[in-house]
């Protein structure tokens, strides 16, 4: 998500920062900052972007106002806990200004230690959960500065990359790690680094230590000393990297959608972190009144976003008995939809400026009814004019092919869907705990899925050469089918069709032949001899049938060319980890057709045309 990076050593700190940032830039980010250990002080500059103005850009204007220093940390913002503003630009200070703090990652404990802060007089002065650290790194300290970060990282739940540093430390820098990646980067005599990612020190150098997760380091220009949270020492070697500039940018992978398929299992914990209770219920961030007297729902969404907006379609009806519909955003916004002020319209986007989710927000709000936003950008239009908004915490996504914006977008889908169940009296306590108790294995799962790409990757072979596919699935397994199909069109360019697979028999099946793939979703129980029974109308036609369903399928894996089994999964939940093997296959599928997979022909990440 956030991008950081800190220096110590024998050069101005400033203008290395900076270029370690710009080297961020890549990722997306929409405030920037630094802060530098000056003989006088910790000196602080930090902005959000403004009117166009990268955030960078107006960093850079202003660092030649600041002090000479040899040490300081730098960060960009993803902004997720509070607005893109100066203000919440890292880094942050405790109130004595004498620690300062760059973090990437959520502190999920954050509005329980700030209201223990603040009862003991620490004041507050950004909106972010990040802010904490500065206060507890001042509350815990007693002359040693690993060691106050110690106590802190004692109190903090969440996930972290951390860089800390005092005035009271000349030189000296502390970090640590839980959940988000840190290195240290090895630069001249005397010279340490220490960033998020590899790009910001690569102009600098190619020797990395790489912190494990409960990995401490202090680093001062005397070297640096590794540890773990209490302290033990642990012993690193260097790795020298040998990756170019634009590889390192993709964390060593050739294409950004393959890492962010990978990143799935961080951004769905991410996602669900702080939102739920200590007392097992589900904690939206909204008050209770936004939903009051709400008597149907409306999902509205593009693309990926509007098959997410299936998917919560269904568990709403099926959880709540809620009636909801859903609508292609750019169809609701002209079709003078029967919205009034007791309908919810929850708007998907995750870029949050797709320009038709944006006008069928603005139409429903005329309208009258309530609108809530789910997306990945904080400060993005479609959060700024929802009444309320619902953040997918999946991190900057590059690639044109929504991935991991999806599955976390599916995520909020169940926790709202979980959230007005409860609230209507419709979901037991019992079913609740169990949802979220499956909500949080679902990462393993995917990690599960995520180590048999070769598999898949021999699967996608036996498709890319094919020139039309077709998913097919019922209920649940439909909605997965045609985030598949967008999947497989969209960068392998091969045509792909998403079928209700009672649907085939209708018309569709006139183009199956022994030429054609026919990809079949299979993991809802009470549907599933149905899926079977059209699995065999496929191969009586010879076409040619690649199964994903669960292992306990048997006779679908019989009848099938070829299988792919999926991990135990709820029936309700499963499309949260059914489409990763279909965006596995689609990249594989793309690759091998020499596409440009990150920006496919013809298509843009943020649609904001009409
Ligand atoms: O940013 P949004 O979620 O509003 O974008 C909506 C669609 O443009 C987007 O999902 C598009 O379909 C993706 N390229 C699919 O991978």
């Amino acid at each position: 998500m956030c991008g950081i990076i800190g220096y110590t050593g024998g050069r101005p700190a400033a203008p290395l920062l900076l270029a370690g940032l710009q080297k961020l830039e890549y990722r997306g980010y929409d405030s920037a900052g630094i802060a530098l250990l000056a003989p006088e002080g910790i000196r602080l500059v930090k902005n959000a972007g403004h009117e166009g103005v990268m955030a960078l850009e107006l960093l850079a204007g202003k660092i030649g106002a600041l002090p000479e220093a040899s040490a300081g940390i730098g960060h960009t913002r993803w902004a997720t806990h509070g607005r893109p503003t100066d203000i919440n630009a890292h880094p942050h200070l405790d109130a004595s200004g004498e620690f300062a703090i760059a973090h990437n990652g959520i502190i999920e404990n954050y509005v329980s230690l700030r209201a223990r802060l603040r009862a003991e007089g620490y004041v507050f002065r950004s909106e972010t959960d990040s802010e904490v650290v500065a206060h507890l790194l001042a509350l815990h300290y007693s002359g040693d500065l690993a060691e106050a970060l110690r106590g802190a990282l004692a109190e903090i739940e969440g996930s972290f990359a951390l860089i800390v540093m005092s005035s009271r430390h000349p030189g000296q820098l502390a970090a640590a790690r839980r959940n988000a990646p840190l290195i240290v980067g090895v630069g001249a005599e005397g010279e340490f680094f220490i960033a998020s990612d590899i790009p910001a020190v690569l102009k600098e150098t190619r020797d990395i230590y790489v912190l494990e997760d409960g990995e401490m380091v202090v680093a001062t220009r005397g070297g640096v000393c590794f540890t773990d949270f209490a302290g033990n020492s642990r012993p690193k070697t260097v790795t020298r990297v040998t990756w170019d500039a634009a590889a390192a940018e993709k964390a060593g992978y050739d294409h950004f959608m393959l890492k962010e398929i990978d990143e799935q299992p961080q951004a769905l914990r991410d996602t669900l972190s702080g939102r739920v209770a200590k007392s097992g219920a589900i904690d939206l961030g909204i008050a209770a009144d936004f939903f009051a007297d709400v008597d149907r729902v409306a999902f509205v969404g593009c693309g990926t976003a509007y098959h997410a907006c299936l998917i919560g379609r269904e568990l709403l009806e099926q959880w709540a008995r809620f009636p909801a519909e859903t609508a292609i955003a750019s169809e609701f916004r002209y079709r003078q939809p029967l919205v009034d002020e007791r309908t919810l319209v929850v708007a998907v986007s995750q870029s949050g400026e797709t320009a038709d989710t944006l006008a069928a927000l603005r139409e429903a709000k005329k309208e009258g009814a309530r609108v809530l936003a789910v997306t990945n950008v904080v400060g993005s239009t479609v959060a700024r004019e929802a009444d309320e908004v619902l953040f997918t915490w999946a991190g900057p996504e590059i690639a044109v092919a929504s991935t991991k914006a999806y599955t976390t977008q599916l995520e909020i889908m169940a926790l709202l869907s979980m959230f007005l169940a409860a609230r209507a009296g419709r979901l037991a306590t019992e079913r609740s705990a169990a949802l979220l108790k499956e909500l949080r294995s679902l990462p393993a799962k995917i990690e599960d899925i995520l180590a048999r790409k070769e598999q898949l990757r021999g699967l996608a072979a036996g498709l890319s050469d094919s020139s039309s596919a077709f998913f097919i699935g019922r209920g649940l397994d439909w909605a997965v089918a045609l985030e598949g199909a967008l999947k497989l069109k969209e960068i392998s360019y091969i045509h792909a069709e998403a079928y209700a697979a009672g649907e085939l028999k209708h018309g569709t099946l006139a183009l199956v032949t022994k030429e054609t793939p026919v990809i079949a979703v299979a993991t809802q129980r009470a549907l599933y001899e149905k899926t079977l029974s059209n699995v065999e109308e496929v191969k009586a036609r010879e076409g040619r049938v690649l199964a994903v369903t669960r292992a306990e399928n048997k006779e679908l894996a019989a009848a099938a060319d070829e299988v792919f089994f999926l991990p135990p999964v709820s029936d309700d939940l499963a499309p949260i980890i059914t489409v990763v093997p279909l965006q596995l296959i689609a990249y594989y599928a793309a690759v091998r057709r020499g596409n440009h997979v990150d920006k496919p022909r013809n298509l843009a990440k943020t649609v904001t045309t009409e």
